[in-house]
């Protein structure tokens, strides 16, 4: 059975995605015990006794860092959701716990790491690398052969040059065009994207 883990806008869409695919919902879990039912799915807290073995479990936060908090804490066997309209090479590799959104394309030799998130209508083409835990937000745009380190956010609409390599953790604003190297950790936006902040 496939679990969520996190009862947020996020989750819905992932489990509308679950639904096309026919994979069954069991449930959700959320921290906030106020959250009861989420689209008519129920949210619990997480269980002790969660049974590992024969469950799966899709980590459905948007937030880069607490998805990797939770999934070294979790220790599962992690799902992956993909959009039956995501078009997606079949020389692509798309790693536990990530979900891609409607309308994607993801490329050949594309390579997606763990607990990603690729949002609605994002494009990720030919041999780009992505670490785990990394956002691809709505509508943005990876031209061919970039590298993306682990947790990096982009921001919706934004468009990455071909062969551009992006260090962990970094964030690129909504609609920035990024036309060189971005080191780890900091903050770029506009175009052509320039630094605002970081390490
Ligand atoms: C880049 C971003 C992370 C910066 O957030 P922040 O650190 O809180 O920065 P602030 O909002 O304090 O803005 C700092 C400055 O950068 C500017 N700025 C912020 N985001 C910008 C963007 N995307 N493009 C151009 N300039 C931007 C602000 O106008 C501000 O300029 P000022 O100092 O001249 O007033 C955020 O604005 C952003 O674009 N996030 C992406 C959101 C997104 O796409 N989410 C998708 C969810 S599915």
């Amino acid at each position: 059975m496939m679990y969520l883990y996190g009862a947020s806008g996020h989750a819905k869409v992932i489990i509308e995605i679950l639904e096309m695919m026919g994979i069954p919902v069991a449930g959700l879990f959320d921290d906030n015990s106020t959250v009861t039912e989420l689209l008519k799915y129920s949210v619990t807290l997480f269980p002790d006794n969660f049974e590992r073995e024969n469950n799966e479990l899709i980590i459905s936060i948007g937030n880069n860092k607490i998805r990797k908090e939770l999934s070294l804490s979790l220790n599962g066997r992690f799902g992956t959701a993909i959009h039956p309209k995501a078009n997606i090479s079949g020389r692509a590799v798309i790693k536990e716990g990530s979900v891609v959104m409607g309308g994607v394309t993801i490329n050949a030799d594309a390579r997606i790491g763990k607990h990603c998130i690729i949002n609605s209508n994002a494009s990720v083409d030919h041999d780009c690398v992505l670490g785990d835990y990394v956002h691809i937000s709505p509508n943005a745009v990876l031209c061919g052969n970039i590298t993306v380190g682990e947790g990096v956010h982009i921001g919706a609409g934004a468009i990455v040059i071909p062969g551009v390599n992006i260090g962990n953790w970094a964030v690129i604003g909504a609609g920035a065009v990024v036309t060189k190297d971005v080191p780890g950790g900091i903050t770029m936006v506009g175009n052509p994207a320039k630094r605002i902040s970081g390490l």
